[in-house]
């Protein structure tokens, strides 16, 4: 019989990506899954940037490179967080994953011993739930609301749990419910974290996802003591299939994920990373940006419209200002989870909210994402769950 390390008896194959499968059928309605629009994607420009690395850095581009990534490319970042985020950070401070999924990996790997406590929103991201399990840890999820983690539940884990490592957040455009942190309470989060000397791991995918609102500013901005822990991607703001993502920190944090990276991959890809740093030189990413929000925006205000007509009474939802994600609160009564097989038989797929619950809770909850379907079928299927919902009150 084949003997495989305890930490596999925690994990299992992502209930998303299970689910994912079985939603296959190009007729279903798919709110499930959190795939940038493949029609957006730059692909004349992508092939063009693709070809100058070949014409001008074909042999060192297929290569291996440094594990730290590609300089041209971090110095641009580090720009880039700067000018959009006001962090000021160098090139030296960033070090190029495959993607941020790569960064929470990697979280878990330096900082969790087994039994080790790690502080998180309840929800929180499914993958990142899933990345830490691997180091067979204590999570303490922290409950939230409209503005952001609850301070006094915060402080209150932190006074009742010894080895806390470090508190895994999505400030902005959560995933799951879409939600963005208001300053005060980022405000209030960092002294407690501060004071505590505690890491904060501070993922943030969808922040330059914005269709209304006032930015925020990052807890990277609030970090006197240098805790945290800032993951950045190109996966939603130019394509996830470059698989790049970063991790910007302080020298002795970072110099651990230098040493998990070098152990575990070595590096991000050189080409990717040179294909995306040719992008950048060519053709202005704002510009990309800038044509994939309006179309974003579009299809999110449909399905606000769609659940404002169908989602019956009782039901919450998240009206989020940007990122890919809405989020539904039916009354208690409502099992999305259990309500889920009948809605993929009608025709839609979404993701009932419980898996992102680390400690369970969340049954009458689930993630409809708004960034893959066209705005006809966006309807439709609201229409459906609404129509499912409203069976079982
Ligand atoms: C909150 C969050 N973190 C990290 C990731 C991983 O992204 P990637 O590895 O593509 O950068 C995702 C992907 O959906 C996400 O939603």
């Amino acid at each position: 019989m084949l003997k495989f390390a305890s930490r596999m008896d925690n994990m299992s194959a992502s209930e998303i990506r299970e689910l994912l499968k079985s939603a296959s059928d190009p007729q279903i309605i798919k709110f499930s899954g959190g795939f940038p629009a493949p029609e957006l994607f730059p692909v004349k420009e992508m092939k063009e940037a693709s070809m100058k690395v070949f014409d001008e850095l074909g042999s060192t581009a297929l290569q291996y490179s440094s594990t730290d990534g590609y300089l041209p490319l971090r110095e641009k970042l580090a720009k880039r967080m700067f000018d959009k985020q006001q962090i000021k950070t160098d090139a030296e401070h960033i070090l190029m994953t495959a993607g941020s999924q790569m960064g929470l990996d990697f979280s878990g790997r330096v900082f969790l011993n087994e039994g080790d406590v790690v502080l998180l929103e309840a929800p929180s991201y499914l993958g990142a739930i899933n990345a830490f399990k691997a180091n067979q840890p204590k999570f303490v999820a922290i409950p939230t609301d409209d503005e952001g983690m609850l301070i006094d539940e915060l402080k209150k884990a932190i006074e009742e749990n010894d080895n806390i490592k470090f508190c895994y957040v999505i400030p902005d455009f959560q995933n799951p419910t879409g939600k963005v942190w208001s300053l005060e309470r980022r405000k209030q989060f960092m002294e407690v974290m501060t004071d505590a000397e505690i890491p904060v791991v501070e993922d943030n995918p969808y922040g330059e996802l914005r269709f209304e609102g006032t930015p925020q500013p990052s807890l990277k901005t609030m970090d006197p003591k240098g805790l945290v822990i800032y993951l950045g991607t190109m996966s939603k703001i130019l394509a996830p299939g470059q698989r790049l993502g970063w991790v910007c920190a302080e020298d002795e944090i970072l110099e651990k994920y230098n040493i998990m990276e070098q152990a575990s991959a070595l590096q991000a890809s050189t080409i990717s990373q040179m294909e995306v740093n040719a992008f950048m030189d060519m053709y202005n990413l704002d510009d990309h940006i800038k044509k994939i929000l309006p179309a974003y925006d579009s299809r999110r205000k449909c399905m606000i419209a769609a659940m404002e007509k169908y989602l019956p009474e009782g039901c919450k939802f998240t009206r989020s200002e940007g990122g890919l994600f809405t989020w539904i609160e039916a009354p208690e009564s409502v099992d999305m989870k259990a309500l889920q097989p009948e809605c993929i038989k009608r025709g839609v797929a979404y993701v009932p909210g419980a898996p992102f619950f680390p400690n369970g809770g969340g049954l009458n909850t689930a993630r409809l994402n708004y960034s893959a379907e066209p705005e006809e079928r966006i309807e439709e299927g609201i229409k459906i769950i609404g129509d499912a919902i409203k069976e079982v009150l």
